[in-house]
């Protein structure tokens, strides 16, 4: 299956991922998955078969995710920044999207099995109409799936996440929804797409966010390797998580959320549902 890469793990690594599963493992972790490029001029290549290699990366890393117990995964598939890139970059990158969404539709029953649920991050409305329909069918058609959650932010920053989340809580305030008293940080972090990763993990030897979940990453473990993001093994998964279990900060109990902001983010839970429904069905 093309998201899901199977039979990838060895015996003698199914062993070691059982000694490392003894300690804490993180519940949500996040990939800036970085050094496509520098990988197809290595062994030239040209920039699209990077990328692709990238994708084939991604699905190996998802099954180690399952086998290891992670419930979250958050990947940096494509930036805002990254239209910027050439037009010939830019097309190539949104025709591979095309293709794997399009193959998820395809292998649907393989992915609601494995209990895969997808969630596209970012400002959706930048993207080509067919891609946005895709990307919507997917995350409609895993909603019920909770094995395992895979964020992708496409057409994502940080800084645009929040400022998205600024201004629905705004129209909340107009709408009688919110009260001004209502707006602190928890609310905010509620009302942001995208969850708080206990680890976050950077390819390819760059040491920076790049503007990614930056206000998430606020309390997580970073891991910094130099190691090319299609070249990624499972010896560097694990790696990363033995860091996060030497570094991890004590689990925090979470604070229940008052009755008025639950009400408004169940609206916007509703509101989000039915926006992506008329977008696939228009
Ligand atoms: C960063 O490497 C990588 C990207 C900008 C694209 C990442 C995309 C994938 C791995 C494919 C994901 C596809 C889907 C459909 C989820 P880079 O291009 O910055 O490489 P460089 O750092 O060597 O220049
Ligand atoms: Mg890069």
């Amino acid at each position: 299956m093309s998201w899901v890469k199977e039979d990838v793990v060895s015996f003698f690594q199914l062993f070691c991922i059982k000694v490392v599963k003894t300690g804490r493992v993180p519940q949500h972790i996040a990939f800036i998955m970085d050094g496509n490029r520098r990988y197809a001029k290595k062994h030239n290549e040209k920039t699209a078969a990077g990328h692709s290699k990238g994708f084939d990366k991604l699905s190996e890393t998802l099954k180690w995710c399952l086998d290891l117990g992670i419930p979250e995964v958050t990947v940096y598939a494509f930036s805002i920044e990254n239209f910027k890139r050439s037009e010939e970059e830019v097309s190539a990158l949104m025709d591979l999207a095309r293709d794997k969404f399009q193959r998820l539709i395809d292998e649907i029953d393989q992915i609601n099995e494995l209990g895969v649920r997808m969630h596209i991050a970012g400002r959706l409305s930048l993207l080509p109409e067919d891609l946005r329909k895709m990307v919507s069918q997917a995350m409609l058609a895993t909603r019920y799936n909770n094995k395992l959650r895979l964020n992708i932010a496409y057409a994502y920053t940080g800084r645009d996440e929040i400022s998205r989340a600024a201004s629905l809580i705004v129209d909340g305030v107009k709408n009688n929804e919110l009260l001004s008293d209502d707006i602190d940080d928890e609310l905010v972090s509620h009302t942001l797409e995208l969850g708080e990763p206990e680890l976050l993990v950077r390819t390819s030897g760059e040491v920076r966010l790049s503007d990614f979940m930056l206000w998430q990453v606020s309390n997580s473990v970073l891991y910094f390797t130099d190691v090319l993001w299609p070249e990624f093994t499972i010896w560097n998964l694990l790696a990363a998580i033995i860091h996060f279990q030497r570094h991890a900060p004590p689990i925090k109990d979470e604070e229940p959320i008052s009755d008025s902001k639950l009400q408004f983010l169940e609206k916007l839970e509703d509101r989000r549902w039915r926006d992506l429904e008329k977008l696939v069905n228009c």
